[in-house]
């Protein structure tokens, strides 16, 4: 289709002059997705200087993962890869494709599979630990868990629990500034605020810890077979040299970044909507599967977006080339278009029927494409087996008189969840 045939782009609803959808996203931040979503299957965003396309159409939000001559990553992996160096599995094309073959015998499902027993032996330590009456503070223990599984199964690191919570910690604070890091412009989230200073702290705690993991690991290189090891061995897909120890280190932490928040965020809210639920614990242990992929179509994360590499037409819309091009996640899996009651929290959904998954583009909890998570089977593995592991042990209750909410980030997490535990009779 040439440029002249195409029809313009929709705003989204809430636009006001000069500040766009930024008072809109301001006032309502976890539903302003939901709240801007239209039959339109393409519209125009802007947040002051930045603008967006935004693709509500499952067809699209697929096309837009999985045509990579015509979409390359864009802000939001930018800002966030921008926080480790530019790791190459954070980049594009070639480079990216080199190092996803390289890591990916770290992520296969027998190398998961050799880490089933650490993953069980991690829930069953943890979880014994906890005394009937005595409440636990359950997102706490989620994250201390999916943080030791994954520094052991990928970098075979045991930290001091202090430590760990200290990495979590700074993790949680770049998921934080993610979000707003995409959409507003740069000069506003690094200003040398008390926060921002803190952070800069926090992160270079953080690469003390890694670069001494790294040392000591190239003083008994091949010691032991893991995503370290395969980092050590690599080459760098530009130069063909060797990695340095900044970049293993960057490669590194983007991946402990992109295992951490995603799983204990996930797991935190699976124990939270099963606390809830009496009967649905009841199920769990049969069904700790089905319960992890209803939680990961509830709790989606705000927006994912690709930069068009070419002019491209999309609904009809020409997207001239450099364009950003989004979707949001949480809001495509919260479509009344796909789904009946798309706010229930419902592992029993029917709509599509026996065997039958939902459209490509309307539920991609772990992304589509070139860019699909590496991480896919450690992370359900992790999740499942703490699930199941601890409703064969645990009856869960939310703690009397605990409020819940939704706390704001780029992927919207419990901001507390207080539970009280009884033996399983
Ligand atoms: C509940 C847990 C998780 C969820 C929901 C999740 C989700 C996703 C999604 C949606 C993407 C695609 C992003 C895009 O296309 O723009 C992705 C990519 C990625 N994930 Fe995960 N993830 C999870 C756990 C993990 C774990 C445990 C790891 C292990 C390190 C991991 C590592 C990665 C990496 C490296 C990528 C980028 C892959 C590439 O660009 O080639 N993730 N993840």
């Amino acid at each position: 289709m040439s440029a002249t045939t195409t029809v313009p782009c929709p705003p989204a609803p809430g636009r006001v002059p000069v500040l766009g959808h930024v008072p809109a996203l301001l006032l309502r931040p976890l539903s302003f997705f939901e709240s801007i979503r239209t039959r339109d299957p393409l519209v125009r965003l802007g947040f002051g200087s930045f603008g967006l396309y935004l693709a509500n159409d499952p067809a699209l939000v697929h096309r837009i993962q999985v045509d990579t001559d015509a979409f390359e990553r864009g802000r939001f992996f930018e800002v966030l890869a921008g926080h480790f160096g530019n790791p190459p599995i954070a980049t594009d094309g070639a480079a990216h494709r080199h190092q996803r073959r390289t890591l990916q015998p770290g992520f296969s499902r027998t190398s998961v599979r050799d880490h089933a027993q650490a993953i069980v032996e991690e829930a069953e330590r943890r979880f014994a630990a906890w005394q009937p009456g005595v409440p636990v503070q359950a997102d706490e223990e989620m994250s201390d868990f999916v943080a030791a599984v994954v520094l052991r199964s990928l970098f075979s690191a045991d930290l001091p629990p202090a430590v760990v919570r200290d990495i979590r910690h700074t993790l949680g604070l770049i998921s934080g500034k993610l979000f707003t890091g995409t959409v507003f412009p740069e000069a506003l989230t690094s200003l040398p605020t008390p926060a921002n200073r803190r952070f800069k702290a926090a992160m270079d705690r953080f690469h003390a810890v890694i670069d001494a993991l790294i040392q000591d690991r190239r003083a008994e290189p091949g010691s032991v077979p893991d995503v370290l090891d395969i980092l050590l061995k690599a080459t760098h897909p530009d130069t063909g040299r060797p990695f340095t120890d900044h970049e293993i280190r960057g490669e590194f932490l983007i991946l402990v970044f992109a295992a951490l928040e995603t799983t204990s965020t996930s797991l935190t809210w699976a124990v939270f909507e099963t606390a809830i639920r009496p009967k649905v614990q009841q199920r769990l242990y049969d069904e700790a599967r089905s319960v992890l992929d209803e939680t990961l179509r509830l709790h989606a994360s705000m927006l994912s977006t690709r930069r068009a590499r070419h002019d491209v037409v999309l609904a009809g819309t020409l997207v001239p080339a450099g364009s950003e091009v989004g979707y949001s996640p949480r809001a495509m899996h919260r479509n009344p278009a796909t789904y009946t009651d798309p706010h229930l929290f419902d592992p029993d959904r029917t709509e599509f029927g026996p065997g039958q998954a939902p459209p490509s583009g309307a539920y991609f909890p772990w992304g589509l494409g070139a860019h699909r998570c590496v991480g896919e089977h450690l992370a359900a593995v992790t999740m499942t087996v703490a699930l199941a592991a601890l409703a064969a042990r645990w009856q869960l209750r939310i703690a009397p008189g605990a409020r819940i909410r939704v706390a704001k980030s780029s992927l919207p997490h419990p901001s507390s969840l207080p539970l009280l535990v009884t033996p399983r009779g």
